[in-house]
């Protein structure tokens, strides 16, 4: 299913910029947001409605059409400018307006704000969360995302493989419904984007990420662990590059790190517990064990072995088991799309 925004656009705006931003809203997304452009006149001397119609796959709305596109209740307007002679039917239509700049004219329909930027993740971000309930606005999310990496010498350290786009799309759906997210991370691939109700805080080994949930835990009402820990660590770390001995091997010491998701667990008093589990082999085994063992409240399953359901990629096919004995198996999803899933099977449990 597609959701139809309206793009009210506007000459006096760089025209790059406006181009820029709807070609980044045009792809792919699991909200699905149907991109309807309405250029004035001038805009449309400037690139013809074929142009635009390639940019967005739909044909151009024009002035005229604009009260038949209103009844078709689209979930928002977007506007460059205020437009004064589109105002009555705007308010008219009672659909959120989004316009582009510091602050709301008087009259404009309920659910409408300002975008002091011109952005398309933002836009996103007010588009999803026109779209999905606010069931988690007051709540704290806290998030751990990303692998964990642990020195052995300045130059050389253990790590497992983790891009952290999970754990991204996990915080980026709780802030979509209204949270306060707090994500801990480690050195990612995965870019972290800033959005409101997001503070990130970056670290590098277990121990790190440990002291950091350790510090903020009680704070949050859920928290979901999906970090890729790093299960050991060398056993002392050594201050100068360790030299090789010509024909000699060597011996590595490990110790293990901290088990964050079981500690919390173990509390008397815990926030919501999701764990994770990226698995090779026996993949129900291991999760309903983890469940158990880590006192989840949910766990959140994926077969590594599965193409589209890996570390790197863009998709994951993820399993959800709850103690109750209740299990979902998701399809392949996008990582976004997963995460929208998963905080929906919260929502019904806080
Ligand atoms: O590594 P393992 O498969 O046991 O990870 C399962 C879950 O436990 C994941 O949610 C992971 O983030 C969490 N975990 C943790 N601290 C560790 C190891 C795993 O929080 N040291």
């Amino acid at each position: 299913m597609t959701t139809p925004v309206l793009f009210l656009l506007d000459h006096t705006r760089p025209l790059e910029e406006t181009l820029w931003v709807l070609g980044d809203l045009c792809k792919d997304r699991d909200l699905g947001i149907q991109v309807l452009v309405c250029p004035d006149e001038a805009l449309l001397r400037l690139v013809t409605p074929a142009g635009w119609e390639a940019l967005t796959g739909h044909p151009v709305v024009s002035e005229q059409e604009l009260p038949k596109y209103l009844e078709q209740k689209p979930l928002a307007v977007f506007c460059q400018d205020w437009r004064q002679d589109l105002a009555p039917m705007l308010a008219h239509s009672g659909i959120p307006v989004l316009l582009w700049g510091d602050e709301l004219p008087p009259g404009v329909p309920p659910g409408s704000v300002a975008l002091p930027e011109f952005e398309a993740m933002e836009i996103l971000r007010r588009l999803e969360q026109l779209a999905t309930p606010q069931d988690f606005a007051g709540k704290t999310v806290l998030v751990t995302a990303g692998p964990t990496v642990e020195d052995i010498d300045p130059v050389r350290f253990i790590t497992n493989r983790s891009s952290g786009k999970m754990g991204v799309a996990i915080a980026w759906a709780a802030a979509v419904r209204g949270a306060r997210v707090l994500l801990v991370h480690g050195p990612m691939t995965a870019e972290v984007p800033d959005f409101p109700g997001l503070e990130k805080f970056p670290v590098r080994s277990a121990q790190q990420m440990h002291d950091v949930v350790r510090d903020h835990w009680s704070e949050a009402q859920v928290a979901v662990l999906c970090a890729a820990v790093a299960d050991f660590r060398p056993d002392h770390y050594v201050p100068q590059k360790i030299k090789k001995i010509e024909g000699e091997g060597m011996v590595l010491v490990l110790e293990r790190t901290p088990d964050i998701l079981a500690e919390l667990g173990a509390m008397p008093k815990h926030p919501f517990l999701v764990g994770f589990a990226a698995e090779t082999d026996d993949v129900e085994i291991n999760a309903l064990n983890k469940l158990r063992r880590k006192h989840c409240d949910l766990l959140c399953a994926n077969d590594i072995r599965k193409p589209g359901s890996g570390f790197a990629g863009d998709t994951n096919q993820i399993t959800i088991y709850a103690p109750d004995g209740t299990v979902l198996a998701l399809p392949m999803l996008s990582k976004q799309g997963a995460a929208y899933r998963i905080l929906e099977e919260i929502a019904k449990r806080v």
